[in-house]
């Protein structure tokens, strides 16, 4: 059966970035620079999402403000009558890119903030006088009428400071706050005991949100991400495998999510080989887990297996050692019991923030 056309996609145009953050989802090898697609692949690749039916391009990194061409790059996704949205750590961006940008074409910026004070921020970012660049960029990106969402990564350390994230969203003018709770991917795994957030922490934070959407009816859209370790039932990672959205790598490589490289047995076909649809629909690896045909039990006979697709494959790779298996976020897992001590475990311990390390220039 032909698949639905993908509705999203994500470009991670480069993993070079400024920041380090230890809650770096991307993989512990990040590739070079000189092995990203030019300037000219990416201009096709756009041409031909546009004709996929993709709707909405996110222009991602590392840090997409390290490719010189982003300008050039956000008009042809433009162009391809994509909905442009750049997300970004502000570190590269000056007022003149941000207005060159926006005369381009660009629609949306989604600006990532690490906590709410220049403290916390510049600690978890690793780079000192990040927090004053973000509220710079902040500033020049209202000053160009961009619609802004504020995304916050929240864990252990900064979880305290929920309230004040969100009232730092309403002062930096974000039409959207999207809080999500840290999840355990590539880099980030290595720092689970010093960034795992408390029992305690995520049940506040439920109050917290709902109390936010209350007060802030009208001039602030809340998006929570809840940690799914203490949660009943795990999320529909990516709204489905090969469902609505496709990722491509810096160099080329297609994948369902942005993780999905930690499934060793999946091949990863490429834009520089293969046609984008061709790759969608026919693929090996985005046929693997559409659907349910490929599921075991209990999510075979479970009434919410179309509503969360039985969890997310990486982490049931991760945790399970078997991305068909049940995710151990679910409650009817047999691993969930030891997920739960296990996060439990990590929430009580270490402080140490092991800092992403850099993507090498070539
Ligand atoms: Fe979802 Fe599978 Fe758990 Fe059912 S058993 S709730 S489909 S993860
Ligand atoms: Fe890959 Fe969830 S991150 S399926």
């Amino acid at each position: 059966m032909t698949p639905a056309n993908p509705t999203a996609m994500l470009a991670e145009l480069t993993h070079r970035c400024p920041l380090s953050c230890p809650y770096c989802s991307n993989p512990l090898e990040l590739i070079r620079r000189d092995a990203e697609l030019s300037t000219e692949q990416w201009v096709e690749v756009f041409r031909q999402a546009g004709e996929l039916g993709v709707l909405h391009v996110h222009l991602s990194g590392g840090e997409p403000a390290s490719r010189r061409d982003l300008e050039d790059l956000t008009e042809a996704a433009a162009e391809a009558d994509l909905y442009t949205n750049l997300i970004t750590s502000g570190v590269g961006l000056t007022a003149k890119r941000i207005a060159e940008l926006a005369r381009r074409g660009l629609e949306h910026v989604q600006l990532s903030i690490q906590g709410p004070t220049k403290a916390i921020a510049d600690e978890i970012g690793g780079y000192a006088g990040g927090y004053e660049r973000k509220m710079q960029v902040a500033d020049w990106i209202a000053a160009e009428g961009l619609p802004l969402t504020v995304n916050a990564v929240m864990h252990r350390r900064n979880f305290e400071k929920l309230e004040d994230t969100i009232d730092l969203a309403v002062k930096l003018g974000a039409r959207r706050l999207e809080v999500a709770t840290v999840q355990f991917h590539g880099w980030a795994l290595q720092n689970q005991a010093a960034l795992m957030p408390t029992r305690r922490q995520v049940e506040a934070a439920e109050t917290i949100i709902d109390d936010a959407r209350n007060r802030l009816r009208g001039a602030l859209v809340i998006d929570y991400v809840a940690a799914d370790y203490f949660a009943r039932f795990p999320k529909a990672c990516m709204g489905g495998w090969g469902s609505v959205g496709l990722v491509v790598t810096p160099s080329g490589a297609v994948m369902p999510c942005h993780a999905a490289d930690t499934i060793p047995h999946l091949v990863f076909e490429n834009v520089r080989d293969r046609p984008l649809s061709e790759i969608w629909e026919k693929s090996d690896a985005f046929n693997a887990y559409r659907g349910v045909d490929w599921m075991q039990e209990p999510c075979r006979s479970c009434e919410r297996r179309e509503i969360d697709f039985g969890g997310c494959r990486c982490q049931a790779m991760a945790l399970a050692g078997d991305a068909a298996a049940t995710d151990p976020a679910c409650e009817k897992s047999p691993l969930n019991e030891k997920l739960q001590a296990d996060a439990d475990a990590f929430s009580r311990g270490g402080d140490t923030l092991v800092h992403r390390a850099k993507a090498p220039a070539s």
